[in-house]
């Protein structure tokens, strides 16, 4: 060959390598499980549907994701099988809602790509423009997720439409590689930390063994931070024994001190520590507590960008296994979400601890209240005259003279005098008086009970399935039992 062509070749040759090599980043998100056209036909009325809980239209659903509030609108994304009411096919589905009661599911917004399914994660506002994607005044709204295809990486994928569509950065390559631990280290948790003028990242990367030396029993969570949410750099890790999925950590002022505040890191299972946080460094006194005593709270999150003060919650209610409702009662849906609660720091006797309490949203959704005041009530069961309720929000404050038992619809929550514990089902809620008194406040939907109790310093979140054609409350009693006050409210559905 002249010298001209060989010349030639080679040029055409390293063109072609190079174009292979971008097709091979190049990832298209799979059009096939864009299934959102298909769930037009269903409704919210079905005799399970949650009705100021939210759930998917259809389908499948596990963890929250990329919970964000931009431009007036929460976005809640979620685990979704877009193509079956079992686990599955790993999608972000999406809904929005002004309030956090009234949701308005959307398109699925993260569709899987090359051979992965899309897992658990993060949303911001890029309010910085530190991605450089922004278009006009519209803040970029930015999804960090793992690619589950093994071994997971860490991926992102930008919004230039207030969070309708997603767009995958760098071709749906890694942003955060594989890190050498476990083969699926997942669910990033991005947020913005101030003061430090850095994107800062938590990655679950490590569970620790059930059996081992110390040394082998701690997992680990990987902290990262970043300019430009493309490059992250490794800033430390977290070894505790508790530490597995699903990742969360928030700043919350001390007892609403906003000159106090402190860090709470929290896993799926709703195991938390409360520390400190210098941008880089997570220190705390290694005390674990349980932010949940029900039996199916997994996987929550808290949105980020918040519009005000508040620090808000929801998570994933799961249902494993046998005796699932939903599936027995064939709803075209399977799972939902729980109600959102707030996360506030107070201090108590014990140290500071966590405490959750529905959103007032709820308020909007009362459509009666009845009050009663300081009844004693007898060993007889006693009916609750004038309630006919079917989703309820009821408050009851009494003194801890005796056992007693709350009829709410069939389903049972009790007081035990002698070890002071609320108990519902397999949940047991430890609750000594304050001042002499107890609270306890119940949520009750279509198929979910909520209690929290002494102003949400212990919450239980449980799947319960009221009885159909019952819709009063009663309250039974051993002895004398004296009520400060009880307050039933009524609420309307949210759809
Ligand atoms: C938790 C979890 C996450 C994962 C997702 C997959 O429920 O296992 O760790 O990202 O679900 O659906």
């Amino acid at each position: 060959m002249k010298r001209k062509n060989v010349f030639l070749v080679l040029i055409l040759f390293m063109l072609s390598t190079a174009l292979m090599a971008q097709n091979d980043k190049v990832n298209v998100q799979n059009q096939e499980m864009q299934t959102f056209d298909s769930y037009k036909d269903v409704g919210y009325d079905q005799v399970l549907r949650p009705q100021f809980h939210f759930s998917s239209l259809k389908g499948w659903l596990n963890d929250p994701n990329g919970m964000v509030w931009y431009d007036g609108e929460y976005h809640l994304y979620f685990q979704h099988n877009p193509k079956d009411v079992k686990w599955g096919n790993m999608t972000w589905g999406h809904a929005v809602s002004t309030d956090m009661l009234h949701w308005k599911q959307l398109p699925h917004a993260i569709l899987p790509y090359g051979g992965g399914a899309i897992f658990s994660g993060t949303a911001v506002v890029d309010h910085n423009n530190s991605l450089g994607e922004q278009i006009g005044d519209t803040k970029t709204l930015v999804a960090f997720f793992s690619f589950a295809k093994n071994p997971f990486y860490q991926a992102a994928a930008y919004s230039t439409d207030k969070g309708r569509t997603y767009t995958l950065v760098n071709g749906g390559g890694p942003v955060v590689p594989y890190q050498g631990f476990d083969m699926s280290e997942r669910d990033p948790k991005v947020f913005w930390h101030e003061a430090s003028q850095k994107w800062v990242m938590i990655l679950w990367v490590l569970k620790g063994k059930e059996e081992g030396t110390p040394e082998e029993k701690l997992g680990k969570v990987r902290f990262f931070t970043s300019d430009n949410m493309v490059d992250w750099e490794v800033a430390s890790d977290f070894n505790r024994e508790w530490v597995y999925e699903c990742m969360d950590f928030v700043e919350l002022p001390v007892d609403g001190d906003k000159n106090n505040k402190k860090w709470l890191l929290y896993d799926a299972s709703f195991d938390y520590e409360i520390g400190d946080f210098d941008g880089k460094t997570f220190t705390t006194d290694k005390k674990v507590y349980k932010g949940d005593a029900g039996t199916n709270l997994y996987a929550a999150q808290s949105f980020n960008n918040s519009p005000d003060d508040r620090t808000v919650m929801i998570g994933w209610m799961s249902f494993w296994g046998d005796g699932n409702p939903f599936l027995k009662a064939k709803m075209p849906f399977n799972q939902q979400m729980s109600f959102p609660t707030t996360m506030e720091l107070k201090t108590t006797p014990e140290g500071i601890r966590l405490y959750r309490w529905p959103v007032d949203e709820i308020e909007n959704l009362y459509v009666k209240s009845h009050k009663f005041k300081n009844l004693t009530i007898k060993k007889a069961a006693k009916k609750l005259a004038r309630v006919k309720a079917e989703l309820i929000d009821m408050s009851i404050e009494f003194e801890p003279s005796s056992s007693f038992d709350v009829n709410i619809r069939g389903l049972m929550v009790s007081y035990k005098k002698n070890s002071e514990e609320i108990v519902y089902g397999k949940s047991t809620l430890k609750v000594p008086a304050v001042d002499g008194k107890v609270k306890l406040r119940i949520l009750l939907d279509r198929a979910s009970i909520e209690l929290f109790a002494n102003e949400g310093a212990v919450v239980a979140t449980c799947y319960a399935v009221p009885e159909d054609n019952n819709d009063s409350v009663s309250i039974s009693s051993d002895g004398d039992l004296k009520i400060n006050s009880i307050s039933i409210n009524e609420l309307k559905s949210s759809w």
